[in-house]
Protein backbone atom coordinates (compact mmCIF):
# COMPACT_ATOMS: atom_id res chain seq x y z
CA UNK A 1 0.00 0.00 0.00
CA UNK A 2 2.67 2.19 1.03
CA UNK A 3 4.18 1.77 -2.50
CA UNK A 4 1.39 2.40 -4.47
CA UNK A 5 0.65 5.47 -2.28
CA UNK A 6 4.48 6.40 -3.21
CA UNK A 7 3.32 5.46 -6.98
CA UNK A 8 0.16 7.66 -7.39
CA UNK A 9 2.20 11.74 -7.76
CA UNK A 10 4.71 10.39 -9.86
CA UNK A 11 1.09 8.75 -12.12
CA UNK A 12 -0.38 11.77 -12.03
CA UNK A 13 2.96 13.46 -13.46
CA UNK A 14 3.74 11.23 -16.15
CA UNK A 15 0.21 10.99 -17.37
CA UNK A 16 -1.70 14.99 -17.48
CA UNK A 17 0.69 17.43 -19.34
CA UNK A 18 -0.59 19.71 -17.54
CA UNK A 19 0.56 18.76 -14.37
CA UNK A 20 3.85 17.70 -15.57
CA UNK A 21 4.79 21.06 -17.02
CA UNK A 22 4.31 22.23 -14.08
CA UNK A 23 6.34 19.69 -12.07
CA UNK A 24 9.28 19.92 -15.27
CA UNK A 25 8.77 24.15 -14.91
CA UNK A 26 9.53 23.83 -11.13
CA UNK A 27 12.74 21.64 -11.35
CA UNK A 28 13.53 24.13 -14.49
CA UNK A 29 13.75 21.77 -17.11
CA UNK A 30 13.71 23.10 -20.67
CA UNK A 31 10.90 21.39 -22.11
CA UNK A 32 10.38 21.15 -26.42
CA UNK A 33 6.46 21.51 -25.71
CA UNK A 34 4.29 23.91 -23.85
CA UNK A 35 0.62 22.79 -22.76
CA UNK A 36 -1.51 25.48 -22.28
CA UNK A 37 -5.39 26.53 -22.57
CA UNK A 38 -6.37 28.92 -25.63
CA UNK A 39 -9.20 31.65 -24.76
CA UNK A 40 -12.47 29.15 -25.67
CA UNK A 41 -10.69 26.96 -22.70
CA UNK A 42 -8.97 24.12 -25.36
CA UNK A 43 -6.32 22.11 -24.43
CA UNK A 44 -3.70 23.91 -26.85
CA UNK A 45 0.59 22.65 -27.16
CA UNK A 46 2.87 24.22 -28.78
CA UNK A 47 6.69 24.31 -30.17
CA UNK A 48 8.81 27.04 -30.88
CA UNK A 49 7.71 26.26 -34.64
CA UNK A 50 3.94 26.19 -34.04
CA UNK A 51 4.70 29.66 -32.13
CA UNK A 52 6.44 31.06 -35.16
CA UNK A 53 3.95 29.82 -37.30
CA UNK A 54 1.28 31.63 -35.47
CA UNK A 55 3.17 34.64 -35.43
CA UNK A 56 3.74 35.00 -39.23
CA UNK A 57 -0.21 34.74 -39.70
CA UNK A 58 -1.26 36.00 -36.86
CA UNK A 59 -4.02 38.81 -37.53
CA UNK A 60 -5.02 39.50 -33.96
CA UNK A 61 -4.69 43.32 -34.28
CA UNK A 62 -4.77 45.88 -36.46
CA UNK A 63 -1.14 46.10 -37.15
CA UNK A 64 -1.22 42.78 -38.81
CA UNK A 65 -3.01 45.19 -41.23
CA UNK A 66 0.06 47.71 -42.02
CA UNK A 67 3.20 45.41 -41.07
CA UNK A 68 5.27 43.87 -43.98
CA UNK A 69 6.59 40.83 -41.69
CA UNK A 70 6.30 40.07 -38.64
CA UNK A 71 9.35 39.43 -36.45
CA UNK A 72 9.15 36.81 -34.30
CA UNK A 73 11.73 36.39 -31.50
CA UNK A 74 15.40 35.22 -32.27
CA UNK A 75 18.20 33.41 -30.53
CA UNK A 76 19.67 30.55 -28.55
CA UNK A 77 16.70 28.50 -27.70
CA UNK A 78 18.79 27.07 -24.89
CA UNK A 79 20.01 30.56 -23.86
CA UNK A 80 20.22 31.84 -20.09
CA UNK A 81 19.73 35.57 -21.04
CA UNK A 82 16.35 36.61 -23.10
CA UNK A 83 16.35 40.30 -24.06
CA UNK A 84 12.76 42.05 -24.40
CA UNK A 85 12.37 44.79 -26.47
CA UNK A 86 9.41 46.96 -27.58
CA UNK A 87 8.67 46.56 -31.09
CA UNK A 88 10.04 46.08 -34.49
CA UNK A 89 11.27 49.01 -36.72
CA UNK A 90 11.04 50.16 -40.22
CA UNK A 91 14.56 47.53 -41.24
CA UNK A 92 13.10 44.98 -38.95
CA UNK A 93 9.81 45.18 -40.84
CA UNK A 94 11.52 44.62 -44.03
CA UNK A 95 13.45 41.72 -43.01
CA UNK A 96 11.16 39.73 -40.27
CA UNK A 97 14.20 39.51 -38.05
CA UNK A 98 14.92 41.65 -34.79
CA UNK A 99 17.52 44.35 -34.00
CA UNK A 100 18.91 44.38 -38.08
CA UNK A 101 18.79 47.56 -38.37
CA UNK A 102 21.05 50.63 -36.84
CA UNK A 103 19.42 49.73 -33.10
CA UNK A 104 20.96 46.31 -33.91
CA UNK A 105 24.38 47.77 -34.40
CA UNK A 106 24.56 49.23 -31.16
CA UNK A 107 23.21 46.27 -29.55
CA UNK A 108 25.86 43.95 -31.15
CA UNK A 109 28.72 46.34 -30.31
CA UNK A 110 27.35 46.20 -26.26
CA UNK A 111 27.03 42.17 -26.09
CA UNK A 112 30.66 42.42 -27.97
CA UNK A 113 32.14 44.83 -25.37
CA UNK A 114 30.34 42.39 -22.63
CA UNK A 115 32.03 39.05 -23.91
CA UNK A 116 28.49 37.73 -25.88
CA UNK A 117 27.04 37.80 -29.05
CA UNK A 118 23.32 37.31 -30.49
CA UNK A 119 23.94 33.72 -31.16
CA UNK A 120 24.25 33.13 -27.28
CA UNK A 121 21.41 34.74 -26.10
CA UNK A 122 17.32 35.06 -26.92
CA UNK A 123 16.09 38.56 -28.28
CA UNK A 124 12.20 39.10 -28.58
CA UNK A 125 9.82 42.06 -28.51
CA UNK A 126 6.75 42.63 -26.69
CA UNK A 127 4.75 43.10 -30.02
CA UNK A 128 6.01 40.75 -33.05
CA UNK A 129 4.28 43.71 -35.85
CA UNK A 130 6.00 47.05 -36.61
CA UNK A 131 4.00 50.18 -34.93
CA UNK A 132 3.32 52.67 -38.18
CA UNK A 133 5.99 55.69 -37.62
CA UNK A 134 7.67 54.16 -34.88
CA UNK A 135 5.15 54.79 -32.22
CA UNK A 136 4.23 52.86 -28.95
CA UNK A 137 2.40 49.96 -29.29
CA UNK A 138 -1.28 50.21 -28.08
CA UNK A 139 -2.72 48.72 -25.48
CA UNK A 140 -4.66 46.42 -27.19
CA UNK A 141 -1.70 45.58 -29.58
CA UNK A 142 0.24 44.36 -26.72
CA UNK A 143 -2.55 42.63 -24.98
CA UNK A 144 -3.16 41.04 -28.23
CA UNK A 145 0.94 40.21 -28.73
CA UNK A 146 1.32 38.77 -25.31
CA UNK A 147 0.97 35.13 -25.23
CA UNK A 148 3.47 34.67 -27.98
CA UNK A 149 5.93 36.07 -25.60
CA UNK A 150 4.64 34.22 -22.86
CA UNK A 151 4.87 31.29 -24.75
CA UNK A 152 8.43 32.09 -25.84
CA UNK A 153 9.62 32.52 -21.95
CA UNK A 154 7.78 29.12 -20.87
CA UNK A 155 9.58 27.72 -23.85
CA UNK A 156 13.11 29.42 -23.00
CA UNK A 157 13.05 29.45 -19.06
CA UNK A 158 15.34 31.91 -18.79
CA UNK A 159 17.47 32.60 -15.72
CA UNK A 160 17.64 35.93 -16.55
CA UNK A 161 15.65 39.04 -18.49
CA UNK A 162 16.54 42.10 -19.83
CA UNK A 163 14.36 44.51 -20.70
CA UNK A 164 15.05 47.09 -23.60
CA UNK A 165 13.70 50.52 -22.80
CA UNK A 166 10.25 52.00 -21.19
CA UNK A 167 7.50 49.80 -23.09
CA UNK A 168 9.24 46.36 -22.18
CA UNK A 169 9.98 47.41 -18.51
CA UNK A 170 6.43 48.63 -17.83
CA UNK A 171 4.59 45.65 -19.66
CA UNK A 172 6.99 42.96 -17.83
CA UNK A 173 8.29 44.50 -14.44
CA UNK A 174 5.90 47.16 -13.17
CA UNK A 175 3.66 49.42 -14.89
CA UNK A 176 5.49 52.77 -13.27
CA UNK A 177 8.79 51.25 -13.94
CA UNK A 178 10.87 54.57 -14.93
CA UNK A 179 14.03 53.72 -16.57
CA UNK A 180 16.23 56.99 -15.56
CA UNK A 181 15.25 56.02 -12.00
CA UNK A 182 15.45 52.40 -12.05
CA UNK A 183 17.58 51.11 -14.43
CA UNK A 184 19.97 48.44 -13.20
CA UNK A 185 17.84 47.42 -10.37
CA UNK A 186 17.02 43.75 -10.07
CA UNK A 187 13.47 41.77 -9.26
CA UNK A 188 13.35 38.16 -8.77
CA UNK A 189 10.53 36.37 -10.01
CA UNK A 190 9.51 32.62 -10.86
CA UNK A 191 13.18 31.73 -10.72
CA UNK A 192 14.15 34.53 -13.29
CA UNK A 193 16.09 37.29 -12.41
CA UNK A 194 14.63 40.43 -13.96
CA UNK A 195 16.29 44.17 -14.87
CA UNK A 196 15.94 46.59 -17.72
CA UNK A 197 17.76 49.16 -18.88
CA UNK A 198 18.10 52.19 -21.79
CA UNK A 199 16.52 50.81 -25.48
CA UNK A 200 19.73 51.03 -28.13
CA UNK A 201 17.86 53.71 -29.79
CA UNK A 202 18.43 55.69 -26.81
CA UNK A 203 22.02 55.46 -26.98
CA UNK A 204 21.37 56.41 -30.86
CA UNK A 205 20.02 59.43 -29.81
CA UNK A 206 22.24 60.21 -26.43
CA UNK A 207 25.71 58.64 -27.15
CA UNK A 208 26.44 59.36 -23.70
CA UNK A 209 24.56 56.71 -22.13
CA UNK A 210 26.77 53.81 -23.79
CA UNK A 211 28.59 53.51 -20.92
CA UNK A 212 24.98 53.26 -18.35
CA UNK A 213 23.90 50.61 -20.46
CA UNK A 214 27.04 49.04 -20.46
CA UNK A 215 27.19 48.59 -17.10
CA UNK A 216 24.10 47.21 -16.61
CA UNK A 217 24.75 44.46 -19.23
CA UNK A 218 28.10 43.58 -17.06
CA UNK A 219 25.67 43.15 -14.26
CA UNK A 220 23.82 40.85 -16.11
CA UNK A 221 26.36 39.32 -17.53
CA UNK A 222 27.82 39.04 -14.01
CA UNK A 223 24.62 37.07 -12.81
CA UNK A 224 24.96 34.56 -15.74
CA UNK A 225 28.59 33.74 -14.55
CA UNK A 226 27.96 33.73 -11.14
CA UNK A 227 25.12 31.34 -11.55
CA UNK A 228 23.47 33.52 -8.66
CA UNK A 229 19.97 34.90 -8.49
N1 LIG B 1 13.75 48.19 -31.74
C1 LIG B 1 13.04 47.26 -31.04
O1 LIG B 1 12.49 47.57 -29.98
N2 LIG B 1 12.98 46.03 -31.52
C2 LIG B 1 13.59 45.64 -32.64
O2 LIG B 1 13.49 44.47 -33.01
C3 LIG B 1 14.33 46.63 -33.34
C4 LIG B 1 14.39 47.89 -32.88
Amino acid sequence: VIRLLFLIPVYIIASEPNTRQKFLHKIRCRQDTIYTRNSKGDFMQYTWNDIKQHVSACTHCPLSQTRHLPVMGRGDHQAELMLIAEAPGNQEDQQGLPFVGRSGEILDKLLQDCGLTREEIYITNIVKCHPPGNRDPKEEEKKACFPYLKYETFLLKPRIIVCLGRVAAQRIISPDFKITRQHGTWTYRKDCSLTATYHPSAILRDPSKYELVKGDFDEAVKKLKQNTK
